[in-house]
């Protein structure tokens, strides 16, 4: 396409190439970004970058046109295979056809541009394709894969790959096919689905040796075919936008993620309580059954610091209403919440009801801020309210409007939001991709705006909650795009009470989190069908392990509070809630290093270990932190399983036993035992348990030492607002010298604990 490469000429820190058979006014371009990550950019459409992910300094650059500065490249050059360009870590060598090859700087290839042609599959024609599609059968009479926008690349035999979001299926995502376009899919989620509600086109690739990362920023619809074509190559592409990705190498995956959250943003610290249980389920049907639910986790003694209120607290799901014959006196239910400890999220979707006189409809009818047909009327569909216009988030102004309209919220107590259906959803058949929406500044259509909007929207509920309260917004979302992690928290959509979906669960959300989005979770239980006591039981065993810990289910499906399945479950309901609130001080720590680093509080262990080969492709065990590993059971009748440990030294959980890694073994585990290792060294800091996060989290801190050597870092702020980016926080190193604690201050901005207590894990 771009033939013979003839020219080229560096400005800053951009190098632009020329080629023979260019299209007219067509420049491909490298730019370097840092040592480490470099964008390749074709400008096909005409606007430059138009990235919704990178923002701050580094994305309005990008958007602005202008040539950052030239420090970070090393050297340009004409060499005998293309241009050579090298940063203090890459070299970056451009031929012709505007191949590009990513080697690290002393000459290890590390991604190359396949050379060659694509290998066409998959296509029928006539009489076959005609008696597929009878029985519903998806096939292609076409024999062309190509899309507009594509790119090539080469995979080694050995390599893996992870990231893009929340796709179904297994932690390595090699040999399988994906499209990035948000999808409400109520269906059970197969391994099979190509897409789901999030959007988020970042792969890792894991080499032999070393690994890098791919962001396609482009937020049109985009499809990854990642070695299912062939097992030469897999390719990326689109049919509308620019070729414009960033390469992010690193010595390792860890950096890759840490590169890349350096471009897209770090998700940042949430309130403590946000750690904490939050109970849910649609179909809480009035204020009386959501102090019922409160009182009975009193009363059961479980721990829970927040209940959702789904779409039955509005107004005939109006939003920003509440529904003042079911659900009373809003302020008194959730002050009477918060005497419990309890806090109050509210879900809040975008879709408007087309009203007379509802204030929500009419103000956005006035101001023209919902989305409209080419024709110039405001779009309708069809959502929980009946006939429903859209917000056209994509405004700054709407945002700000729709941000400012939580106040009605904020006066009544609640204490987060939950963003829903923003893919967005639809029930009278998708939303044509010409309806007109806004990019920021310039016209757009949902063709372009779709994998962005659950963005945006989130965006928006983000400012304005911080603008109202001050404090750090607790969102939650389903649909978003790569960068969504700087403004919302996530959970994975309607999965089903099925021990697949448990099973999935483990690496969609490693996945998820090595995508950016760290604060995750699944519906525990599991959403649509009907939860079995058991399933239930080795749920809440994962679940208690993720960042979002929140049991939702669906309405019609059987109630899954954790009482509901008789004395046994509860106590185990019990057991492992209990262990998450005594975990709070270790998951706070976890959650500030995501914030400076973006490596995920919840991780698979081949982000640790990424040299042992045993764990490249291991779906069944995950770790929180680089300490603690979990191998929990994800088979109906399993009493027992094999767990698989890496190299060092290990301690049981539970027993104390000492293990040594670097090999598989059967481990018991009755239905009450999640198998559970620490790592010889550890001091893992830990709370005594309470009912909720409270007033007295500053009272007494538990440094629980496990034999061996270790330094770490513990963390330490009022768990609530941004005083701790002025200073406000304390920050303390922890050395274990065998099971021998001694603490030092490293900064001290805050008010200190009453007591620390070292208990010696024998
Ligand atoms: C969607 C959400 C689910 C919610 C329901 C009703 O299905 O995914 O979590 O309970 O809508 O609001």
């Amino acid at each position: 396409m771009f033939g013979k490469l003839k020219d080229y000429c560096v400005n800053g820190s951009k190098i632009l190439f020329t080629f023979e058979g260019a299209q007219e006014g067509v420049q491909p371009c490298v730019e370097v970004v840092s040592d480490w990550i470099v964008n390749v950019f074709v400008d096909y459409t005409g606007t430059g970058h138009r990235t919704r992910a990178i923002e701050g300094e580094l994305g309005e650059r990008l958007n602005s046109g202008v040539s950052g500065n030239a420090e970070n490249v090393e050297s340009v050059s004409q060499k005998e295979n293309g241009v050579e360009i090298n940063t203090r870590e890459l070299t970056v060598v451009v031929g012709d056809g505007f191949l590009v090859d990513f080697y690290y700087r002393q000459g290890t290839p590390l991604s190359l541009a396949h050379r060659g042609r694509r290998t066409k599959y998959g296509a029928v024609s006539g009489q076959v394709l005609e008696l597929l599609a009878k029985e519903g059968h998806e096939a292609s009479a076409g024999t062309e894969n190509d899309y507009r926008v594509q790119e090539v690349r080469s995979l080694g035999d050995a390599d893996c790959i992870y990231g893009l979001g929340d796709k179904t299926g297994f932690l390595n995502k090699r040999a399988y096919e994906y499209e990035m376009w948000n999808s409400d899919i109520p269906d059970p989620h197969e391994d099979n689905f190509r897409a789901l509600y999030k959007s988020i086109p970042f792969m890792m690739v894991l080499k032999e040796k070393g690994a890098y990362g791919i962001f396609f920023d482009n937020h049109n619809k985009t499809y990854f075919n990642l070695g299912k074509e062939s097992r030469d190559y897999y390719v990326f592409g689109a049919d509308q936008g620019n070729l414009d990705y960033y390469f992010v190498g690193g010595a390792g995956l860890k950096d890759v993620v840490s590169g890349y959250t350096s471009l897209t943003g770090r998700a940042p610290m949430q309130q403590l309580w946000a750690l904490g249980y939050h109970q849910s389920r649609w179909g809480y049907e009035s204020e009386e059954q959501i102090r019922q639910v409160a009182g009975k986790l009193r009363e059961c003694g479980l721990p829970c610091d927040c209940i959702h209120f789904d779409i039955d607290y509005m107004d005939h799901y109006k939003v920003f209403t509440w529904n003042q014959e079911t659900y009373q006196d809003a302020a008194k239910v959730i002050s009477d919440l918060r005497e419990m400890g309890i806090k109050a999220v509210t879900i809040i979707d975008p879709g408007v009801k087309v009203e007379k006189d509802y204030y929500v409809y009419e103000e956005g009818v006035e101001k023209g801020y919902f989305a409209k047909t080419p024709e110039g009327e405001i779009y309708v569909n069809q959502v929980w309210p009946g006939d429903a216009v859209y917000p056209d988030f994509g405004n700054p102004q709407v945002r700000t409007w729709w941000g400012g309209k939580h106040k009605f919220l904020t006066e009544l107590g609640v204490s987060g939001v939950w963003n829903d259906m923003n893919e967005p959803a639809s029930f009278r058949g998708p939303l044509p991709e010409d309806v007109a929406f806004t990019d920021e500044d310039a016209p757009s259509d949902h063709g372009q705006m779709h994998n962005i909007y659950g963005h945006n929207m989130a965006k928006a509920t983000y400012e304005g909650w911080k603008g109202l309260t001050g404090k750090r917004p607790f969102v939650i979302t389903r649909a978003c795009y790569a960068g969504s992690q700087k403004y919302t928290t996530g959970w994975t959509g309607d999965n089903h009470s099925i021990w697949s979906h448990l099973r999935m669960a483990i690496p969609q959300l490693c996945n998820l989190g090595m995508s950016g989005m760290n604060f995750v979770g699944t519906d525990v239980g599991g959403f649509g069908s009907d939860c079995t006591p058991e399933l239930f039981a080795r749920w809440i065993q994962v679940g208690c392990f993720f960042p979002l810990f929140r049991n939702h289910c669906a309405i019609g499906c059987r109630v899954q509070e954790p009482w509901q399945f008789g004395e046994e479950v509860l106590a185990i309901s019990r057991k492992y809630i209990n262990l998450r609130y005594e975990l709070l001080p270790y998951l706070y720590d976890l959650m500030r290093e995501t914030e400076q680093t973006g490596i995920p509080m919840s991780r698979p262990l081949v982000l640790e270990y990424e040299q042992d080969e045993n764990v490249r492709n291991r779906n069944d065990e995950f770790m929180l932190g680089d300490r603690m590993l979990v191998a929990p059971v994800v088979e109906q009748g399993a009493r027992e399983r094999m767990v698989y440990l890496p190299e060092g030294t290990w301690y049981d959980y539970w027993t104390g036993e000492k293990k040594e890694g670097g090999c598989f073994f059967v481990r018991k585990a009755p239905l009450d035992v999640c198998p559970i290792y620490v790592k010889a060294g550890a001091v893992i800091p830990k709370f005594p348990a309470r009912l909720w996060v409270g007033e007295e989290k500053d009272s007494l801190l538990v440094l629980e030492a496990y034999p061996g050597e270790g330094t770490y870092t513990h963390y330490q702020d009022n768990g609530e607002d941004f005083a701790y980016r002025q200073g406000s926080y304390n920050e303390y190193k922890l050395v274990n010298h065998r099971g021998a604690v001694e603490v030092e201050k490293l900064h001290e901005g805050y008010r200190a604990y009453g007591k620390i207590e070292i208990r010696t894990r024998a």
